[in-house]
């Protein structure tokens, strides 16, 4: 994250005040030196194979769990040194930390702790619980090292966006819930209150991200149209291609965020968005990838909030007929990709697909999605019932409102 593609091959160290101006020149470097390492994954290698994927190996899965909640791919440097998020987060106190949106693990923390916490309010306003917690590595999607007084080591795994817990101890605190979307997490004001963000339109435009938003393009192409909302990443097993524009399979992806957005210590290269970042040591993100993807692909969606089952079945018909969803969101993963969407045939704003490496719409897989309001790529809908209306609208479907209901009832039991 921040703005610029970690620049490895530019020849003087970042200076924190500068990072914005010196990461984007990073990129120019990168571009000129026109780096041709071949990546993981080039695009010709993602893209619309549309093959299913086999039986998950429970082995591969068991080692890419730790990967996912713990690994920060050597992203530490990036967010210690040039960040300096170990400063910010020394000195918040638990309920500040809780108010960002980030959660507790409470199975890390040992039970006489826990309730000793719990019971004793000035300890959640004081800011070396937090450092406690940091210690005993309950922060989820934090990785961070504590000395005394000071947190002198901080990174980011993938669990910090891509996990969130069940508030089984108290709201934050809980049991981990891999794969669900954190929808409560304010990446932007999190960024913000680094102390290399300096003061200008690029803090405003993060300032301005609502919790559970992110923009993992902002800094390799400098638009500040919006950021989009957290996707789950669960349910993605037999999904052809992931991201909300079909940018690449799983791995794809997940390598474009470790090395580009937590800045990782790994390589990535897509020709189609002019991007190629390389490692001088070595690569801490590509072998970690196939188990990763592994455990992604294990991860069973959320169960729908579920609904009265006749009105959801006549809802399924309304699905399958006169509502016409089925013709992309096919069963049983509700998507027809690899196939993509061009921008007219979807009733959102384009800006976001437009700076995507496709230009183009991946139907969304609907596992799960009555848990994640709100909906669309920009949270432009704010209920099933918003979407259906405007499906309703766009395509001229003339459903009538017991039509519009029970479809919604099917989407809840998705
Ligand atoms: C700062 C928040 C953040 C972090 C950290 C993060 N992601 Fe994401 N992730 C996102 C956002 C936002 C998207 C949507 C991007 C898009 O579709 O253009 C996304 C998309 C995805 C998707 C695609 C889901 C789908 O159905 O399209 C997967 C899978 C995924 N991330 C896995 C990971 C993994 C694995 C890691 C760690 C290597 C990771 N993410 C780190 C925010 C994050
Ligand atoms: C032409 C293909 C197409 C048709 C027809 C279609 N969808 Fe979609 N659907 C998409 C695409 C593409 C997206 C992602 C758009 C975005 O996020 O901007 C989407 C997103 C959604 C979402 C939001 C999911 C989320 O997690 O944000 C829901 C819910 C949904 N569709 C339900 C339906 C229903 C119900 C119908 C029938 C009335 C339907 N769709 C018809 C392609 C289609």
């Amino acid at each position: 994250m921040g703005r610029g593609a970690r620049a490895r091959t530019a020849p003087a160290p970042v200076r924190a005040t500068q990072f914005r101006v010196v990461l984007l020149a990073g990129v120019a470097l990168l571009l000129a030196a026109g780096c041709t390492e071949k990546g993981v994954l080039a695009p010709s290698d993602n893209a619309g194979t549309g093959t299913m994927f086999g039986p998950i190996d429970p082995q591969l899965a068991a080692a890419g769990k730790p990967i996912f909640r713990y690994d920060d791919f050597g992203d530490s440097v990036f967010w210690t040194d040039t960040l300096h998020m170990n400063q910010v987060v020394e000195g918040l106190t638990p309920v500040q930390a809780l108010s960002l949106g980030l959660k507790v693990d409470a199975a890390a923390i040992p039970p006489g702790v826990l309730s000793a916490v719990l019971a004793n309010p000035a300890a959640l306003s004081d800011p070396a619980t937090t450092r406690a917690l940091l210690s005993l590595n309950a922060v989820v999607g934090v990785q961070a090292t504590v000395s005394g007084n000071h947190v002198t080591t901080f990174g980011i795994t993938c669990a910090l966006c891509h996990s969130t817990v069940d508030n089984s101890v108290a709201p934050g605190i809980g049991h981990r819930l891999d794969g669900w979307p954190n929808r409560d997490l304010q990446v932007g004001t999190i960024l913000a209150a680094s102390p290399a963000v300096p003061a200008g339109a690029f803090k405003d435009y993060l300032l301005s991200w609502k919790p559970g938003y992110y923009d993992a393009r902002v800094n390799v192409d400098g638009l500040m149209t919006g950021p989009v909302l957290i996707p789950p990443a669960f349910g993605l097993h037999d999904v052809a291609l992931e991201t909300y524009t079909g940018d690449g399979v799983v791995s794809y992806w997940n390598d474009y965020v470790a090395v580009t957005q937590m800045h990782g210590q790994g390589n990535f290269q897509d020709a189609r968005l002019g991007l190629h970042v390389t490692t001088r040591g070595p690569d801490l993100v590509q072998p970690k990838l196939p188990a990763l993807r592994e455990y992604q692909l294990s991860l069973a969606a959320a169960p729908g909030v579920g609904a009265e089952p006749a009105a959801a079945a006549r809802g399924q018909t309304v699905f399958d007929g006169p509502g016409h969803c089925s013709s992309c969101h096919i069963p049983p993963t509700f998507t027809d990709a690899p196939r993509l969407h061009a921008l007219s045939e979807i009733p959102t704003d384009s800006a976001w697909a437009l700076r995507s490496a496709t230009r183009r719409w991946r139907t969304t897989p609907l596992a799960g999605v009555s848990r994640r309001a709100p909906f669309f790529h920009d949270g432009s809908a704010p209920t099933l019932g918003a979407v259906v209306d405007r499906y309703d609208a766009f395509f001229h479907l003339g459903l009538s409102a017991q039509q519009k209901s029970d479809l919604v009832a099917y989407l809840e039991t998705l």
